[in-house]
C-alpha cells in the first residue's frame, strides 16, 4: 500500500477496531433504548469512527458534527481551542453522545462538553475510540471507551499527520524519519 514504507508498526489492526466498535454499539444500543439519541462527531478525526459506530447502534438516531481547531499542523496541543463549525441541531432536552477519535490532553473535549452543557441537553456523554491516559491535563470522564494507548503519536482510522493517513485502515505509528522529513511550518 502507499503508506507501507512510512509505517513503523501497527498498534491496533482493522479487525480489532471493528470488533471494539461492535461492542461499543451493543452497549450504546442497550443504554439509549427509548431515548432520543444525537451523535455528535468531532471533525475530522472522528469521521470514520462515527460512521462505523452509527451502523452498530440498533436505534433511531441523528448525527451532527462540530469542528474544533486543536493542533494545526503540529503534533502537540497548544491548549487553545476554537470552534470552527458549531452544531446545526438544537440540543436542549436531547441525549447527546460526543464521538471522538482520541483523548490526549483532554483540553478539546473538556471545552466541547462545557460549551454544549450550556444548552441544557438532557444528558451528555463521551465515546472515544482511543485514550492516552498518560497525557491528560484536565479530568475527562469517558463513558464509552475503546483502547488505551501509550504516549505515541498515532495515525490511521481517521487520525492524521498533516492531514494524511486518515484513510489507513488500522491505528499505527509512523517511522521517525516520516516526521523529520516534514518539519513543522
Ligand atoms: P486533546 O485536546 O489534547 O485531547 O487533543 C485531542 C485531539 O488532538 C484529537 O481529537 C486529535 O484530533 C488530536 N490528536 C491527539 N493525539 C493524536 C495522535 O496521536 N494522532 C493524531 N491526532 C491526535
Ligand atoms: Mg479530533
Amino acid at each position: 500500500m502507499w503508506y507501507d514504507a512510512t509505517i513503523e508498526k501497527v498498534l491496533i489492526d482493522d479487525a480489532a477496531v471493528q470488533a471494539k466498535i461492535r461492542e461499543l454499539g451493543t452497549q450504546i444500543t442497550a443504554d439509549y433504548a427509548g431515548k432520543d439519541l444525537l451523535l455528535v462527531g468531532v471533525l475530522r478525526g472522528a469521521l470514520l469512527f462515527i460512521v462505523d459506530l452509527a451502523r452498530q447502534i440498533d436505534l433511531p438516531l441523528e448525527m451532527d458534527f462540530m469542528a474544533i481547531s486543536s493542533y494545526g499542523a503540529a503534533t502537540e496541543t497548544s491548549g487553545v481551542v476554537r470552534i470552527l463549525k458549531d452544531l446545526d441541531t438544537a440540543i436542549e432536552g436531547r441525549h447527546v453522545l460526543i464521538v471522538e477519535d482520541i483523548i490526549d490532553s483532554g483540553l478539546t473535549l473538556n471545552y466541547i462538553v462545557e460549551h454544549l452543557r450550556n444548552r441544557n441537553p438532557a444528558s451528555i456523554k463521551i465515546c472515544a475510540l482511543l485514550n492516552k491516559p498518560s497525557r491528560r491535563r484536565v479530568d475527562v470522564k469517558i463513558d464509552y471507551h475503546g483502547f488505551d494507548i501509550p504516549d505515541e503519536f498515532v495515525v490511521g482510522y481517521g487520525l492524521d499527520f498533516r492531514q494524511r493517513y486518515r484513510n489507513v485502515p488500522f491505528v499505527g505509528v509512523l517511522k521517525p524519519e516520516t516526521y523529520t522529513a516534514h518539519p513543522e511550518e
